[in-house]
C-alpha cells in the first residue's frame, strides 16, 4: 500500500540529513542496477589523513567499491580463483561443520539461541576454511571480524585495534602462502594471472576483508531469517519436510520473503536519469531497498505470502548488474545444508517465544534477527 501511494522511486531525507533517491520497485531496481550511469561514488582521496581513514583505504581496494574498468579487472581476477568447483568441493566440510554444531546443541536443556549456536558459527568457520585461515587463529579472526563488520556498535579505538591486528595477520598469511601455496582460496588468489596482471597485496588484503564483510553476516541472516519464517508457517515447513527436494526452491523463496539485506550499498547517479516519471539528478545518492522490491505486487502474486512452491521469482536478494553477488553459489549451498540438516536433526524444532517477534539489529543495511530462542 505504501508503495502504491508513494511510487517505486521517491526522494527522501535520511536521518543523517542526506537526501537520497529511494528505489522500492522491482522493475525500477533491475533497470537502475544495470544502468551505466548508476555507479559507486569515487573513493575520497585527499583528506585521508586520520588513522581510521588510512585503514579504511587499505581495506577497500576491492570490487564492491569499484567502478568499471577497475571493477571489471578485479572481478575477472577474483572469479578465476573463486570457481564453482572450489565452492562445490566445500560441501562435505560444510556438512561436517553443521553436524558438529548440531551435536553441541543436542546437549542443551531448555531454549537455545539459534543465532549463537548455529547460524553465526557456521558461515564464519566456512569462510575461514575457504580462505585458508589456520585453525589456531580462527578465534582471533572471528573476534576481529565481528568488530569490523559491526563497526557502528564499537568505539573507533576498538575498530582501529581490530583492523590493525587483522591487517598484520593477513599480511603474514599472504607472505606464508606466497612461499608455500596450498589449495585454499587465498593461495588461488595469489596465483591468479591475467596476462601480466595480478592482484596487489592491498587488493588481496581488501578481498579478505570483503569476503568477511559481504559473506558472513548475510549468510547468518539467510539461516536465521529462513528458520524463523518456516517456523511461522508450519504448513510450508511440513511440505518441505515431506518433500525435501523442494529445499533449493524454498531457500530462494526465503531469500525473497525475508532476505538478509534491507538495501544494497548506496550508489550514485553519474548523469541525470529519468525513471518511473521522475528524474534522478546527477550526483544524487540512490538507495535500493531490496526487501520491498522483492515484494512488489506488480512482479509477484501474493507477494506478502511465503510460498515455497513458487516458480523462480527472480528475487533481488543478491543484487543485480555488475555487482551481483559473487558468493551467491556459496550462500545458497550453505543455506540449503544448514536448513536441511537442522530440520532433519530436530524435526520438532519450534520457537521458544512464539508470541513475540524476535529482535532485529537496528540497521539501514542488514535485516538481521539478533536472537532466536528455539526449543529442540
Ligand atoms: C555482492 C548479497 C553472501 C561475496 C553482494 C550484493 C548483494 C549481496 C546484494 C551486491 C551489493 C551491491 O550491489 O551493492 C548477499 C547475500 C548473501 C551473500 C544476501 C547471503 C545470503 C555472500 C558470500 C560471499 C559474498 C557467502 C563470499 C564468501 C560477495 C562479493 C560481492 C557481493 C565479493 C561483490 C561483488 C561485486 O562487487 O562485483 N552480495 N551476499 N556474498 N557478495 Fe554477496
Amino acid at each position: 500500500e505504501d508503495l502504491a501511494a508513494t511510487g517505486p522511486v521517491q526522494r527522501l531525507m535520511l536521518f543523517t540529513g542526506v537526501p537520497v533517491q529511494l528505489v522500492t520497485g522491482y522493475a525500477e531496481t533491475r533497470e537502475l542496477l544495470a544502468h551505466p550511469d548508476v555507479v559507486r561514488s569515487p573513493m575520497d582521496g585527499p583528506h585521508r589523513d586520520s588513522v581510521m581513514d588510512d585503514l579504511i583505504a587499505r581495506t577497500e581496494q576491492h570490487m564492491l567499491s569499484a567502478n568499471p574498468p577497475d571493477h571489471t579487472r578485479l572481478r575477472k581476477l577474483v572469479t578465476a580463483a573463486f570457481t564453482r568447483r572450489r565452492i562445490e568441493a566445500l560441501e562435505p566440510r560444510i556438512r561436517e561443520i553443521a553436524a558438529g554444531l548440531l551435536d553441541e546443541m543436542t546437549a542443551a536443556d531448555g531454549p537455545v539461541d539459534l543465532v549463537n549456536a548455529y547460524s553465526y558459527p557456521l558461515p564464519i568457520t566456512v569462510i575461514c576454511e575457504l580462505i585458508g585461515i589456520p585453525a589456531v587463529r580462527r578465534d582471533d579472526f572471528r573476534r576481529w571480524s565481528s568488530v569490523f563488520v559491526n563497526a557502528a556498535v564499537h568505539t573507533p579505538e576498538e575498530y582501529i585495534e581490530a583492523t590493525t591486528s587483522m591487517l598484520a595477520f593477513v599480511h603474514e598469511l599472504i607472505l606464508q602462502k606466497q612461499q608455500a601455496p596450498t589449495g585454499d582460496l587465498l593461495s588461488g588468489l595469489i596465483a591468479v594471472r591475467d596476462g601480466g596482471d595480478r592482484l596487489s597485496e592491498d587488493e588481496l588484503t581488501s578481498m579478505v576483508f570483503l569476503l568477511l564483510a559481504a559473506g558472513h553476516e548475510t549468510t547468518v541472516s539467510l539461516i536465521t531469517n529462513g528458520v524463523h519464517a518456516l517456523l511461522r508457517h508450519p504448513d510450508q515447513l511440513e511440505l518441505l519436510k515431506s518433500e525435501p527436494e523442494r529445499l533449493p526452491a524454498a531457500v530462494e523463496e526465503l531469500l525473497r520473503y525475508d532476505g538478509p539485506l534491507q538495501a544494497a550499498i548506496p550508489y550514485v547517479a553519474r548523469a541525470p536519469i529519468d525513471i518511473a516519471g521522475r528524474r534522478i539528478e546527477a550526483g544524487e545518492v540512490i538507495v535500493f531497498a531490496l526487501l520491498p522490491a522483492n515484494r512488489d505486487v506488480r512482479k509477484v502474486e501474493r507477494a506478502d505470502e511465503l510460498d515455497i512452491t513458487r516458480a523462480d521469482s527472480g528475487h533481488l536478494a543478491f543484487g543485480h548488474g555488475i555487482h551481483h553477488c559473487l558468493g551467491a553459489p556459496l550462500a545458497r549451498l550453505e543455506g540449503r545444508i544448514a536448513l536441511g540438516m537442522l530440520f532433519e536433526r530436530f524435526p520438532r524444532l519450534r520457537l521458544a517465544v512464539p508470541e513475540q517477534d524476535p529482535p532485529r539489529h537496528p540497521s539501514l543495511l542488514m535485516n538481521a534477527i539478533r536472537e532466536l530462542p528455539v526449543l529442540l
